[in-house]
């Protein structure tokens, strides 16, 4: 069928990544310890388990993984409430297990960024113990507030902050005879950068995890970081009539405060120290769900960029074209100059990119992202088109699921997003020899795990594996990229170094195979294209050339093309 082309939208999105830094068009990973691999039979993912893995990431063409926290910690919010930031926890392994994993990864040419998270530790942190007993310094580690004591006799909090994981924000501590602020749960009391000595005392947190030889950080919830020092209460937003939710508050003073850009540019200075006398530059990635404008702040405050959470936050299955143009131009056009962009698929806190697209639309996208200029973060599982696993209430481990109660579970819960990966089709999917294991595995882990795919001609890790070869192409690299909506369902990119496009990326959202005038909409096409890849089970073969009058595109899926010249210089074998 020939299509009436409606739009046509063709924006230059300029010269990318003027000035070469090691990470520019970086491969970045996103390692979930818990659900890795367990190297130990107790049904959790642990240190051993991602050593003997990384060759995995080799094979992936990551060039670098970030990894969720595998500090001590008692596992209130899976890791993210730390009771000691400077060690690892028995359950995932020693600091020697970690040094082995540094030591293998950078063998391996992969570089490794921690988890840090700065805005909370656990209850149990000897910090907190000591802070609750009222011992110096300790006593102002922390947010502590009086709270008020109301007419009936019963106590009030200092004012009506909600938790992120729903609640008030505010716990009272019998032996300190005050309130504290958590931000998450109750288990997770907010640190105070307010107090000089804790500012002091994370920075060596930074420095501990660098002189062991980290290449960076993901840095947590970083917007988070800082409350209003007069605690005054947040507006109503308007949007539920529930006070326990967190979205009853519109939160101007809980959240994107100034003083944290200034915070990560001290954590910058810290970073500096090692890259003199030769040292690499030290990554900072920042974790910040916010709009566009104060996103944006994070790369002019010292971090290497924020992360972009526009394909998860903005678009979904049935997004349009033109709001993937807007999504990818806006990122393009608001980044300072000289900025490096980035992409990110999925993580551990989101539906993943399968379930959120669907599975056949995901490897579409999941290409998309490796072709744009800058960094490219995927989540563990992405490059097989995992889906999420359901999970019930009675398995249910997220706080932020169990919080919200049995009715509101599943709407709320995190876990289908962290259930382990599936290797094989052995015992739990080759990721435990236990049986059972912290989450249930998938259960169509005996068709739909990474062997299988790795052993098949045409699957999705093998389509992953060639688009993650062609982001290695000096166009994919540092090519100008244009966006294009060709009409209500076909959206494309290309990437060209010197006015000449040599890749082009369609895809099509819709559920028909289309035949397209491609000449139409994108100028300076040249006469035939060579069909680079498909995605799974599209039938078109590699290498052949098509007239791009008459380009053929899946239904739900997408095609790369590459101009012949391109494609005989990096070795496409031609039909
Ligand atoms: C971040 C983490 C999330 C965690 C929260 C509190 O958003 O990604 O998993 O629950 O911070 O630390």
């Amino acid at each position: 069928m020939r299509v009436l082309i409606s739009f046509i939208v063709l924006i230059a999105l300029g010269g990318v990544n003027s000035e070469e830094k090691w990470w520019s068009t970086l491969s970045l990973y996103q390692i979930y310890p818990r659900s890795f691999k367990d190297s130990n039979g107790d049904g959790v993912g642990d240190i051993k388990g991602i050593i003997d893995n990384l060759e995995h990431l080799v094979d992936s063409k990551v060039n670098a993984f970030w990894m969720s926290p595998v500090y001590p910690s008692p596992g209130v919010d899976m890791g993210y409430d730390i009771s000691n930031f400077v060690d690892i926890d028995p359950l995932f392994g020693s600091l020697t297990d970690f040094d082995n994993l540094l030591e293998k990864a950078h063998g391996l040419d992969l570089k490794v960024l921690m988890d840090f998270v700065p805005n909370h530790s656990s209850d149990q942190h000897e910090w907190f113990q000591k802070s609750v007993k009222n011992i110096l310094p300790y006593n102002n580690y922390y947010i502590w507030a009086n709270g008020s004591i109301k007419e009936d006799g019963t106590r009030a909090p200092p004012n009506n902050w909600v938790s992120v994981f729903g609640g008030p924000a505010w716990t009272w501590n019998d032996q300190r005879q005050a309130y504290y602020l958590h931000q998450f749960a109750p288990q997770q009391p907010d640190l105070n950068y307010r107090y000089e000595n804790l500012r002091r005392e994370m920075e060596n947190v930074l420095r501990f995890w660098l002189d062991r030889g980290v290449d960076g950080f993901r840095i947590d919830a970083v917007n988070h970081v800082f409350e209003i020092q007069s605690l005054q209460d947040e507006p109503l937003s308007g949007d539920t009539n529930d006070p326990n939710n967190y979205g009853y508050l519109d939160h101007i003073y809980t959240k994107d405060q100034p003083e944290c850009y200034k915070l990560v540019g001290e954590w910058r200075k810290v970073l500096e120290e090692y890259n003199k006398n030769g040292g690499h530059e030290r990554l900072m990635a920042m974790e910040a769900y916010t709009d566009i404008n104060l996103t944006m702040r994070y790369y002019e405050s010292g971090a290497s960029f924020p992360f972009n959470f526009g394909f998860i936050q903005r678009l979904r299955n049935d997004s349009s074209p033109n709001d993937f143009k807007s999504v990818i131009d806006e990122w393009m056009e608001r980044m300072p100059d000289g900025s490096v962009a980035n992409w990110v698929i999925g993580n551990h806190d989101q539906k993943r990119v399968a379930s959120r697209y669907g599975v056949e639309r995901a490897p579409g996208i999941v290409a998309l992202l490796h072709l744009l200029p800058g960094v490219l973060v995927t989540y563990n599982g992405d490059e097989i088109d995992m889906p999420d696993n359901y999970v019930s209430w009675e398995q249910g481990k997220d706080p932020q699921g169990c919080n919200a109660g049995r009715q509101r579970f599943e709407a709320a819960s995190r876990d289908p997003f962290r259930t382990p990966f599936l290797w094989d089709g052995t015992t739990s999917a080759g990721f435990s020899t236990n049986p059972i294991t912290w989450l249930p595995v998938n259960p169509d882990y005996k068709t739909l795990n990474l062997e299988v795919q790795k052993n098949s001609g045409d699957s999705q890790f093998k389509f992953y594996q060639a688009i993650a070869e062609l982001r290695a192409w000096p166009a994919a690299k540092n090519g100008d990229l244009h966006t294009y909506v060709i009409n209500n369902n076909i959206f494309a990119i290309s990437r060209a170094l010197k006015s000449q496009r040599s890749i082009y990326l369609v895809l099509n959202f819709g559920n028909e195979v289309l035949n397209l005038d491609l000449t139409e909409k994108i100028e300076n096409m040249s006469e035939e294209l060579i069909i680079y890849r498909g995605t799974v089970n599209s039938g078109l073969p590699p290498g052949s050339k098509i007239n791009p009058k008459s380009a053929e595109i899946p239904a739900r899926g997408a095609v790369i093309y590459v101009a012949p010249e391109m494609s005989r210089n990096y070795g496409v074998v031609m039909l």
